[in-house]
C-alpha cells in the first residue's frame, strides 16, 4: 500500500500522508487539508470515519470482536486480573508488580475521605435526583475541595490525583444511592478491599452485619473491568475534548458522567430493564416488539442491541452472560424479566433485520439483568458503568494532556442565512 492518499478537487491534486498503528490501523492525515486547498474541510456527523488522536490505550476490532487494553486481551484480564489492577495498567502503560499494586491498593484507601461539606451539597439534592446527576455534579463539586491544578508533567502529581478520585469516587456512587433510599451516609470501611467497599457503602444497614457473597464480588469485579475503557466512545472523547481546553480532571470527569447518562450509551443499562419491564407489564409478547424496533415509524428501539464498532459480537456481553448465568443460578434467581430478555436475543438473532445491520446483543443488554440480581437500583445501572469507566477516562485524559494535543475544535458547514439587512422591530 503506497503512503499517501490522492485527492482531487476542482482539478487540482491533493497528497496527504497515511498514518498507521501497531495493528495495522489506517488513517489518512488530512492536518493540512484546509490551508492546502485554502477552506476545503470533511465532513462526518457522528465521526463515524473520524479519528480523533492516537491513542496507545484500548484497541478495539469491531469486526473481529477483539478488546484489549494496553494489548492485554479482555478475556484474560477478566479471568486473572483485579480491578485496580487494570485500572493500574490502563493509567500507568503496564500492569503493577505486586510492590506497586500493594502501594496503589493502599494509596487509595488512604483517600478515601470526602470533605464532610459534600455532605451538604448532596443535602439540597431532592430524593427524586437521577444518581447520575448528583454524581455529576457531586464530582464537579471535589474541585472546589481539591482545588490545586494537577501538574501534568509531575508523575507524583498525577499519582496522587489518581488514587484521590479512585478513593473518593465509590463514596460519592454510594452516597448517591443512599441520598435516594434515604439512607444514612457512611464512608466505607479501611479494611475491606475495593469491590468490597463498593458494596459496603451501598449497602451496609446500620443495624445488620454486612456480609459479602463471593460469586457477587466476583461478578461485580469482572462487570467493573469490562467497563474499564472503550477507546473514544462518547464519554470518553468528552473527557478528552473537555480537557484539552486544559480544564481540571474533575471537570473533565464530571462532564463524561454526564455524556454517559445518555440512553444511547451507558443509559442504554437503565433502559434495558425500563424496556424489559414495559414488555412485561405489557403481555410479554416480544414479537410485538421485535415489530416495533424495526418499524421504521415507530421510535422504539431494541435496548442493549447494536453498537457503533461491534458489527460481530461484543466481546464483553460474551463474558457478561456467563457471569449472569453463574449469579443468577448461584443466587437461584428466577426472574420473568429473564425469560423476556432471552426470547427476545433469540428472534434477534435469527431476524433478517437485526442480522443484515449487525445488530447483536451490547455489553448494556446483560449487564443490567447482574445488576438486578444483585440488588442494585434501576436508576444505579449506568453509576455502576461510571464506576468501571473512571479510570478509562484517567487514562484518556492523561494520555491527551501529555500528547500535547490541541484544543479539541471542530468546524462546520454553515448552512443558515446569507447577509440579509437588519429588520427594525415594528417592521417584523
Ligand atoms: N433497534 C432497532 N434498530 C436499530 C438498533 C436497535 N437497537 N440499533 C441500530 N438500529 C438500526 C438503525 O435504525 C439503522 O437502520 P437503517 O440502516 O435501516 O437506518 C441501522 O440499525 C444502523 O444504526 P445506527 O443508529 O446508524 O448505528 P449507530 O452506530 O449510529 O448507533 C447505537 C449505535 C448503539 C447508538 C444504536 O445501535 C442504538 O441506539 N442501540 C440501542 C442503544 C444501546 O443499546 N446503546 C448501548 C451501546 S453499548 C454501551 C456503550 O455505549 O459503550
Amino acid at each position: 500500500m503506497s503512503d499517501t492518499a490522492k485527492l482531487e478537487i476542482g482539478g487540482n491534486s491533493y497528497e496527504f500522508p497515511l498514518v498507521k498503528g501497531t495493528e495495522n490501523e489506517v488513517a489518512i492525515n488530512v492536518k493540512t487539508l484546509r490551508a492546502a486547498t485554502k477552506g476545503v474541510i470533511t465532513i462526518d456527523p457522528g465521526y463515524k470515519n473520524t479519528g480523533s488522536c492516537e491513542s496507545a490505550i484500548t484497541f478495539l476490532d469491531g469486526e473481529k470482536g477483539i478488546l484489549r487494553y494496553r494489548g492485554y486481551s479482555i478475556e484474560e484480564l477478566a479471568a486473572k486480573a483485579d480491578f485496580l489492577e487494570v485500572a493500574y495498567a490502563l493509567i500507568f502503560g503496564d500492569l503493577p508488580n505486586k510492590e506497586q499494586l500493594d502501594k496503589f491498593k493502599n494509596d487509595i484507601k488512604e483517600h478515601s475521605l470526602v470533605d464532610d461539606d459534600v455532605r451538604k451539597i448532596l443535602e439540597a439534592f431532592p430524593k427524586t435526583a437521577h444518581p447520575m446527576g448528583v454524581l455529576s455534579s457531586l464530582t464537579s463539586a471535589l474541585t472546589a475541595f481539591n482545588p490545586a491544578f494537577v501538574d501534568i508533567n509531575s508523575e507524583e502529581d498525577m499519582y496522587h490525583a489518581v488514587v484521590r478520585i479512585l478513593g473518593k469516587f465509590p463514596v460519592l456512587v454510594g452516597w448517591t444511592m443512599r441520598k435516594q433510599k434515604g439512607l444514612h451516609l457512611n464512608y466505607g470501611k479501611k479494611s475491606l478491599c475495593y469491590i468490597e467497599n463498593i458494596m459496603y457503602l451501598m449497602f451496609k444497614q446500620p443495624n445488620e452485619e454486612f456480609q459479602m457473597n463471593p460469586i457477587i464480588k466476583n461478578a461485580l469485579d469482572k462487570l467493573l473491568i469490562l467497563h474499564a475503557d472503550h477507546e473514544q466512545n462518547c464519554s470518553t472523547s468528552t473527557v478528552r475534548i473537555v480537557g484539552s481546553s486544559h480544564a481540571g480532571l474533575y471537570a473533565s470527569l464530571s462532564a463524561g458522567i454526564s455524556a454517559l447518562w445518555g440512553p444511547l450509551h451507558g443509559g442504554a443499562n437503565q433502559a434495558v430493564l425500563e424496556m424489559l419491564e414495559a414488555i412485561k407489564a405489557d403481555g410479554g409478547d416480544t414479537k410485538k416488539y421485535m415489530a416495533k424496533a424495526k418499524d421504521k415509524n415507530d421510535p422504539f428501539r431494541l435496548m442493549g442491541f447494536g453498537h457503533r464498532v461491534y458489527k460481530n459480537f461484543d466481546p464483553r456481553a460474551r463474558i457478561i452472560k456467563a457471569a449472569a448465568d453463574e449469579v443468577l443460578n448461584d443466587l437461584g434467581v428466577n426472574d420473568p424479566i429473564l425469560e423476556i430478555a432471552r426470547g427476545l436475543e433469540k428472534e434477534a438473532l435469527i431476524d433478517p433485520y437485526f442480522v443484515d445491520r449487525k445488530l447483536y446483543p451490547n455489553v448494556d443488554f446483560y449487564s443490567g439483568i447482574i445488576y438486578r440480581a444483585m440488588g442494585i437500583p434501576v436508576e444505579m445501572f449506568t453509576v455502576m458503568f461510571a464506576l468501571g469507566r473512571l479510570p478509562g477516562w484517567i487514562a484518556q485524559w492523561k494520555e491527551m494532556r501529555l500528547n500535547q494535543e490541541p484544543i479539541g475544535r471542530p468546524r462546520q458547514i454553515y448552512t443558515g442565512e446569507n447577509l440579509r439587512p437588519f429588520v427594525e422591530l415594528d417592521k417584523r
